[in-house]
């Protein structure tokens, strides 16, 4: 790989569209982010055919604002796991434009890119991930719970049986009347409210790392149909303390059973300050390390996908084999040349 080489990252899988450049798998050079919140926000929550036209619309324009004047190298995009519609509008843009410039294309695992999002220091790409690792993708779209032996090996321990974190955050929202985005509003709730007020259930599936929240949902729903004066704060704290307990208590024994010294923490649940700073506290008490992605780029962005396709190369030319691919998220994480 050559000095200061461009890698333009493209990310379209659920209501961001995003265009970024990474320089040299060191430093943020551009990151342009649309956001459909906007398009959803009524909905209160991700409308599949609403995010592809919107996808459609603006990424032509997200890319050139990204890529400027600059020169290019490789093309990344996320190819999955995502929404269709919005996977073929990036595939599309990215194998268009790494075919009229005539440079590789990289298929990029979306969750991969939540992951090594855990890397960046402002714009800077600081390597502060150490493996092998136990990594929680918390996110609207995704809850997965991932050994990482080294960048390129994974194992998916367990995921979601039904909502994703980031999705029950937004239904209890809904239930109580708040706007979506409902993470960081009913956070915001639970501030004044009793995290012990209300007893919902922890739901920790023994034998499996699989996660299930909605029982949760549902205990919220039965509370609120159940009790006429209930108290809005209160309802937000007890919810998020039981998520918190239920995602805290798996990933760290997920870190135990594995013998990991480090945690990596991304998606967009993983601004939530509740669960940091109880899943620093956890992990500090087991002598464990644990990485949060930085709050800015904890949501859908393009350049954690550059920075997860320069993992690839940089994994690549370390072992001088090709990418490794020990399981199955995605049968497009390779590296495709058309040359
Ligand atoms: O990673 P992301 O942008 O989208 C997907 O890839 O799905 O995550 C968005 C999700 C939404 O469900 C939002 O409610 C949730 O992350 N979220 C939060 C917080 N901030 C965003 N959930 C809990 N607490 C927060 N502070
Ligand atoms: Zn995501």
């Amino acid at each position: 790989m050559k000095k200061d080489f461009m890698i333009l990252g493209i990310e379209s899988t659920c209501d961001e569209t995003s265009a970024a450049l990474l320089r040299g798998g060191k430093e943020i050079v551009t990151n342009v982010i649309y956001s459909q919140i906007e398009e959803h926000k009524k909905y209160h929550g991700v409308v599949p055919e609403l995010a592809s036209r919107a996808h459609a619309a603006k990424i032509a324009t997200v890319i050139k604002e990204a890529l400027g004047n600059h020169p290019l190298d490789y093309v990344a995009f996320a190819s999955g796991p995502g929404l269709p519609g919005g996977l073929m509008v990036g595939r599309v843009a990215a194998e268009t434009l790494a075919q009229f410039k005539n440079v590789p294309l990289i298929g990029v695992n979306h969750l991969e890119g939540h992951i090594f999002a855990c890397d960046f220091e402002g714009n800077e790409v600081k390597n502060r991930l150490k493996f092998p690792l136990v990594a929680l993708v918390v996110s609207g779209g995704h809850t997965e719970l991932w050994y990482v032996k080294d960048y390129g090996q994974y194992k998916v321990l367990g995921r979601t049986r039904d909502d994703a974190a980031g999705e029950a955050f937004d239904k209890v929202a809904k239930l109580l009347g708040l706007p979506y985005p409902g993470g960081p509003q009913v956070s915001k709730q639970a501030l004044n409210g009793r995290r012990d007020g209300i007893a919902f259930p922890r739901p920790l599936l023994p034998g499996t790392w699989d996660f299930s929240f909605s029982g949760i949902k549902t205990a919220v729903s039965y509370y609120l149909r159940d009790h006429k004066n209930f108290s809005i704060p209160d309802v937000c704290a007890s919810f998020e303390q039981a998520m918190v307990d239920t995602l805290v208590t798996k990933t760290l024994k997920a870190a135990q059973k594995y013998k990991v010294h480090h945690i990596a923490v991304g998606g967009g649940v993983a601004a939530n300050t509740l669960l940091r700073e109880q899943m620093q506290q956890a992990a500090a008490a087991q002598k464990i390390e644990v990485h949060f992605v930085e709050r800015k780029l904890s949501s859908d962005n393009a350049a954690m996908i550059a920075l997860a396709a320069y993992q690839k190369l940089a994994y690549a030319e370390k072992t001088g084999r090709p990418f490794q691919r020990n399981i199955t998220i995605d049968p497009n994480m390779q590296v495709r040349s058309w040359k």
